[in-house]
């Protein structure tokens, strides 16, 4: 805790040269998008499991509060890969450290560059929502979803205390691991070079996705009614769930069309999904770690506890990830995500 509070008020004191400022955005930035991460995952594990709640999660993503954090996800997204391309570039090539000034408003610059007409695209998106006459969820459906997020994290950080407050009763609080970022193990030498390479790998990926998301279509297609769906040819043959058409105008009916559709008997997005969900999870969740343990150096217990919830979190997210992208989506699934899109819109 007294370590977070020096990082913000050296910062601030300050006044930041530019490389503090781009390590505190990278570090929030990425803190960003794991916590959206972690909601998106188990959105998107509704539509196989429980599908009434998928179509709520996207209708929240459709409320105004949720079309300003849609934009603030997408500076994060692309301000931390290009900070990330940054670090990883620089780190490989010492002999051009001098230049990490430069390196780094580069990188402001080239935000803003990708930013504006991406901003500008989605903003179309949103416009053309709102005049073809725009539908809300009510503010307490929203509210009461995000507590179920907010207690089921709550309680992970309390499980996670609780299993290193009784590793530390049993086993003591000396033979602490010296885990983090700078403790030059072998295996945290593998995690340094991980990051860098799965941030590498992720660019592509989380780019492609997030132009299917927002500038292809935009979030307010998902659940549209007969709307083409992004990366499924329109076909008049085979199922009705894999025939490029969002027949019934469900948001589950979206994810069965675009994880059904097959090419030489390939599930393209199945597999897109699965290296994008592997890489993000591990990536993001080690970051994490990172980022708590540096603040918990003076508690072994909080330390540990730290480390058990990156671990654990991650790993639960990966499997509730999988179990989605093998499971089905059938044509009952996509009868009760109709009920519950009209439920929640009170439409009879
Ligand atoms: C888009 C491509 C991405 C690139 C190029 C990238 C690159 C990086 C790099 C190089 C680091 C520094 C690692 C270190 O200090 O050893 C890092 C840290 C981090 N990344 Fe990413 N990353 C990307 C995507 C993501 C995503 C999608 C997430 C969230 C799911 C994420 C979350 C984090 C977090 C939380 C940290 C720790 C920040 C810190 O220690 O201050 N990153 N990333
Ligand atoms: C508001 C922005 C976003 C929207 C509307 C969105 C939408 C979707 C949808 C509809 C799916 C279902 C399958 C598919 O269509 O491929 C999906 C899956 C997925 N998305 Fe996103 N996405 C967004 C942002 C992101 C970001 C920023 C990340 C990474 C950090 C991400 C990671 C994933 C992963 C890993 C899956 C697969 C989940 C699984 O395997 O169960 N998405 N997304």
């Amino acid at each position: 805790m007294t370590a977070l509070v020096t990082t913000l008020t050296e910062t601030l004191r300050y006044r930041g040269a530019i490389g503090q400022w781009s390590w505190v955005l990278h570090r929030v930035a990425g803190l960003g998008v794991v916590l959206f991460l972690v909601l998106h995952v188990i959105g998107v594990a509704y539509s196989v499991f429980y599908p009434g709640l998928w179509e709520e999660e996207v209708l929240i993503y459709q409320h105004p509060i949720f079309t300003i954090g849609e934009f603030v996800l997408t500076a994060c997204v692309v301000y931390h890969a290009l900070n990330g391309l940054r670090i990883s570039i620089l780190d490989s090539r010492p002999h051009l450290w001098k230049h990490q000034k430069q390196a780094a408003t580069y990188v402001l610059l080239g935000t803003l560059v990708l930013l504006i007409p991406t901003f500008i695209l989605m903003f179309g998106h949103v416009l053309r929502h709102y005049n073809e006459g725009a539908f809300f969820i009510d503010f307490p459906t929203l509210l009461n979803a995000m507590l179920r997020f907010a207690i089921g994290i709550a309680a992970a950080a309390a499980l996670a205390v609780l299993a290193s407050g009784l590793y530390g009763l049993i086993g003591g609080n000396q033979k602490d691991v010296s885990v983090g970022k700078g403790s030059g193990s072998r295996m945290e030498r593998f995690w340094w070079s991980f990051m860098r390479i799965s941030g590498v790998l992720i660019i592509p990926l989380v780019f492609g996705h997030l132009a299917i998301a927002h500038i292809v279509q935009g979030v307010f297609e998902i659940n549209l009614a007969s709307a083409n769906i992004p990366g499924v040819p329109v076909s008049e043959v085979g199922s009705i769930l894999a025939n490029g058409i969002n027949n019934s105008g469900t948001a589950v009916e979206y994810v069965a069309e675009r994880w059904n559709f097959l090419i030489g008997g390939v599930a393209l997005w199945r597999i897109y999904d699965a290296a994008l969900l592997a890489l993000v999870t591990v990536h993001g969740f080690n970051g994490l770690r990172y980022v708590i343990t540096d603040y918990t150096m003076s508690s072994p217990l909080m330390r540990r506890a730290a480390v058990y919830l990156c671990f654990i979190g991650g790993t639960a997210l990966l499997v509730v990830g999988v179990l989605a992208l093998l499971g089905t989506i059938d044509t009952t699934a996509v009868q009760l995500a109709e009920e519950a899109k009209a439920h929640l819109l009170g439409m009879p």
